[in-house]
């Protein structure tokens, strides 16, 4: 047996590489959608493979390419896929490395696995065609509900503390009426990925290069927003003064995020993630009543039953689930392209950045 490493190199990420598609080759799942797109010689793509990982744990820049595009042009992909290859990813990067090391390769893996599927997966107007299990048998209570960014810097933790502020808040003001704090929370929660698309665009345009994917990902998270406000909107009918504090937070947040956005856009994403945990634990409370017989679970209003093709006879709850499903995922993808923003031109030691999930102390 090989002794694990406990520092991140080249030769060490090259091991890694080999001895991990040299799994993936032999998987009966995802072996033959590699081996049917990797026809023949398998050393270019293990070559890219290194650099890609290189670029991603050394910061080496050799990496060029766009995995998102590539992905997309993979017609066989499924979601189904990704937990086979996360998992066999992790069993090798656990054979190979320190316990520490192995979490900042897994961390990193789950991250771009996140986006990548978000990404991957989803036609040009539409998720619906995103092919995975149906939300509503998603088990209530996945290990992935409750992750947590640990805050790494000082601008991590000013948008950590910045969130929870707003958390304060909210919970002084809605307390248990979940309906109620969902529309409020919707209207601003469709506000960032608006604004950051559209600056992504501006930027892609200025700099004329290629936006990564970002700005679909991003107008189509405030896209995904807003229909969750118009779910619950046939749940529960906003207040005068709920109307009124929309209108005046709207006013602030827009103006604020925007300028957030424009100055620390790697901040401004992490507000987001940050925002997205806060999402899933409402919903996960919000599911609690109605578990607890407390919120009637009434019947899942039509629109929610197109947008998520849920069956017809679909309850709030299977609704909620698959809002905080949604949230779950804005959230992994937001902490990503924040971590890819961090990383952007500026090294850091492989410990700085192990990238810690920890469970929400909640
Ligand atoms: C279900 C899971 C996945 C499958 C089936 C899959 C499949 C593939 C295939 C077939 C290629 C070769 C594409 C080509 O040469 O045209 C590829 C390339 C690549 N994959 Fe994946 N992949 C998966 C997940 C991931 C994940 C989670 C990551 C990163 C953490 C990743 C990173 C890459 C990279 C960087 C490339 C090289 C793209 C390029 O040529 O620039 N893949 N993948
Ligand atoms: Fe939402
Ligand atoms: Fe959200």
């Amino acid at each position: 047996m090989t002794q694990t490493h406990d520092e991140i190199t080249e030769a060490n990420i090259e091991e890694l590489v080999h001895t991990f598609y040299a799994k993936v080759r032999e998987d009966d799942l995802i072996g033959p959608i590699f081996n049917e797109t990797i026809v023949g010689d398998w050393g270019p793509h293990l070559v890219t493979m290194v650099d890609f990982w290189s670029s991603v744990m050394l910061m080496s820049g050799a990496y060029k390419g766009n995995p998102q595009i590539k992905h997309r042009q993979l017609a066989s992909l499924k979601a189904e896929y990704f937990p086979r290859w996360l998992a066999l990813f992790e069993e090798t990067a656990d054979e190979l490395f320190s316990p520490e090391l192995a979490a900042a390769f897994v961390g990193k893996a789950q991250r771009i696995s996140e986006s990548l599927k978000a990404n991957a997966l989803q036609d040009n107007h539409s998720r619906k065609t995103i092919d995975m299990t149906p939300r509503t048998e998603m088990p209530a209570e996945t290990s992935a509900e409750f992750i947590h960014h640990t805050p790494t810097d000082i601008s991590d933790r000013v948008a950590y503390g910045f969130v929870k502020m707003l958390r304060f808040f909210a919970d002084a003001f809605f307390a248990k009426r979940y309906g109620h704090r969902a529309i409020v929370l919707e209207t601003v929660a469709a506000v960032p990925g608006m604004v950051g698309g559209m600056l992504q665009h501006l930027r892609a345009l200025r700099r004329m290069q290629d936006d990564r994917g970002w700005i679909k990902t991003l107008l189509d998270e405030a896209e995904n927003e807003r229909m969750h406000l118009m779910t619950f909107i046939e749940i529960a009918k906003p207040t005068a003064l709920e109307r009124l504090v929309v209108l005046i937070v709207q006013a602030g947040f827009f103006n604020a995020f925007f300028l957030l956005y424009l100055l620390a856009p790697k901040t401004a994403h992490r507000v987001v993630g940050y925002f997205e945990e806060e999402a899933v634990r409402s919903y996960t409370s919000y599911l609690a009543e109605i578990d607890a017989g407390r919120h009637e679970n009434v019947a899942a209003p039509q629109i929610a039953i197109d947008y998520w093709d849920m069956a017809s006879d679909a309850r709030l709850r299977d609704v909620v689930l698959a809002v905080r499903e949604d949230e779950a995922e804005h959230r992994d993808v937001n902490h990503g392209f924040a971590d890819t923003l961090a990383h952007e031109g500026k090294p850091l030691s492989p410990i700085k950045r192990t990238h810690q999930r920890a469970a929400i102390e909640c």
